[in-house]
């Protein structure tokens, strides 16, 4: 037993190792919109945060970061391949995601991804006080929570989903999905961003571990219940506001946009370089309006920011190389010199560039074809504080729940999305405006802060914990 009285376990820490050209290394914000969100709650409410650094076979001892404790865990080189890359981001990644892409099952795999979560557990089970609150994280650790709860029965036990939680009828392929199911019942209390998903996964653990359920609550045979509701994520929605209200972010806009050769409008994508995102098919819609004239390379532009990710990953790799064709298909094209219709960029860019761009963009282009939520909508939609600009958004998105008045779209139906670009493009200002102050009200409402404290509260309301041992 340890000295933690809140425990966050995660794939990754909030900061992760990378390599300089010159081979030195260095610290920088994880990917992702899970790190997007837990930091500010782990920096405000303190405690320990167990998660690897990126980097292959590190050994790293406990540091301390922003007012986080932050205890990496080992993971060796076999286990990225077969534990992160395979069966984190080949097997559950695209099965939780609609099959977008085709899972992958190898037994060899699971084996690595038990052998990770067994150590997760240990670590947790390590560093906590007694009956401390442990919060576990994501598609990587689902068998966490049962094991953790073997190791120490005192601890009270979260754990949240971050991305989609599939129906029965594709879940049920997995040839380990009951070992998950149970792994996710170690918890008390199990958080997904939407009501689907957690509907998905009462009705599995039904379906597949025979446990009577009501509604949002599993009963269990040893007496224990377990609560499975939604809890939709966000940011830190005020800090966004207040970076993109800096004179030096406004100052960046108007750069960017003279970079740009000043069109009328601009249009931002941003996203992980990720086939669950949709981007040939928003590129391919915007690509079609410019090459049929409809839309003017010299008055209208698209900026598609993609940070590199999962790069030794198959489906990524050819990911990349199919964004790379459409690009230069489209502006080769329709562009003219020093006016390429679409500007490219992969890579990654610290949140005060990012608030320019929100700031400089006309309408923000958010397609994916199945996502958890969806941060970034969230992030523009926070930095639009005049309730200027127009968020174009897929129905497939967990955002759209909350963010009803964006322009909503099937990113499937090309069509469909280039109607629905030039409304957003073109509607009248009044009728953006009122859109935007609708959907900040939300946002700025419903914050990350918000969120954590929802979830939190209701764990303490579950399980006084058995008699208190200690
Ligand atoms: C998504 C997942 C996170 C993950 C992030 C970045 O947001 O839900 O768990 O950390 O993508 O992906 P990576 O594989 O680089 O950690």
């Amino acid at each position: 037993e340890g000295s933690a009285a809140f425990v966050v376990a995660a794939n990754r820490l909030p900061v992760d190792r990378v390599q300089l050209p010159d081979g030195s290394t260095t610290w920088r914000t994880s990917p992702g919109g899970l790190v997007t969100a837990l930091e500010p709650v782990l920096r405000k409410q303190g405690g320990a945060w167990i998660g690897w650094t990126g980097a292959a076979d590190e050994e790293l001892a406990p540091f301390e970061h922003d007012g986080m404790q932050l205890v990496p865990i080992p993971i060796h080189a076999q286990e990225v391949e077969e534990y992160y890359e395979g069966f984190s981001n080949a097997t559950l990644w695209p099965l939780y995601h609609d099959v977008i892409a085709t899972p992958e099952f190898h037994r060899e795999w699971w084996d690595s991804y038990v052998a990770v979560n067994r150590r997760f557990a240990a670590y947790a089970a390590a560093i906590a006080e007694p009956s401390a609150v442990v919060w576990i994280q994501d598609y990587q650790l689902q068998l966490v929570p049962q094991m953790l709860r073997e190791l120490r029965p005192d601890l009270r036990i979260g754990y949240f989903l971050h991305v989609p939680f599939p129906p029965a009828e594709l879940f049920t392929q997995l040839p380990w999905r009951r070992h998950i199911l149970e792994g996710l019942l170690g918890a008390d209390l199990v958080g997904f961003q939407t009501n689907g998903a957690a509907q998905n996964f009462v009705r599995l653990v039904r379906l597949r571990v025979g446990h009577k359920t009501h509604r949002d609550t599993i009963y269990l045979e040893d007496g224990r219940s377990v609560v499975a509701k939604a809890f939709p994520i966000s940011i830190d929605s005020s800090s966004f506001e207040e970076l993109a209200r800096q004179p030096e972010t406004a100052a960046r806009a108007l750069e960017i946009r003279e970079s740009l050769g000043n069109p009328k409008f601009v249009l931002l994508g941003v996203d992980r370089l990720d086939y669950t995102k949709g981007m040939p098919q928003r590129l391919r819609a915007f690509g079609e309006l410019a090459q049929e004239g409809i839309l003017d390379p010299a008055e209208a532009v698209f900026v598609q920011v993609a940070p590199p990710s999962r790069e030794r990953v198959d489906q990524y790799r050819r990911l990349r190389d199919e964004i790379d064709r459409l690009v230069g298909r489209i502006n080769g094209d329709v562009g003219r010199i020093g006016q390429p219709p679409i500007t490219y960029l992969h890579s990654s860019f610290p949140r005060s560039e990012m608030a320019a761009l929100y700031r400089a963009a006309d309408v923000m282009v958010v397609t994916p074809l199945r996502d958890g939520m969806n941060l970034v909508a969230k992030e523009y939609v926070a930095c639009r504080y005049e309730d200027t600009g127009a968020l174009v958004l897929s129905e497939f998105a967990g955002a759209a729940a909350e963010l009803k008045q964006a322009y909503l779209v099937n990113p499937y139906d090309i069509n469909g999305m280039k109607a629905t670009m030039l409304k957003a493009i073109s509607d009248p200002p009044k009728e953006k405006t009122k859109r935007m102050r609708a959907m900040r009200r939300q946002v700025m409402e419903h914050d990350v802060d918000k969120w954590a404290q929802n979830f939190l509260e209701e764990l303490e309301l579950i399980r006084e914990p058995h008699g208190k041992r200690t």
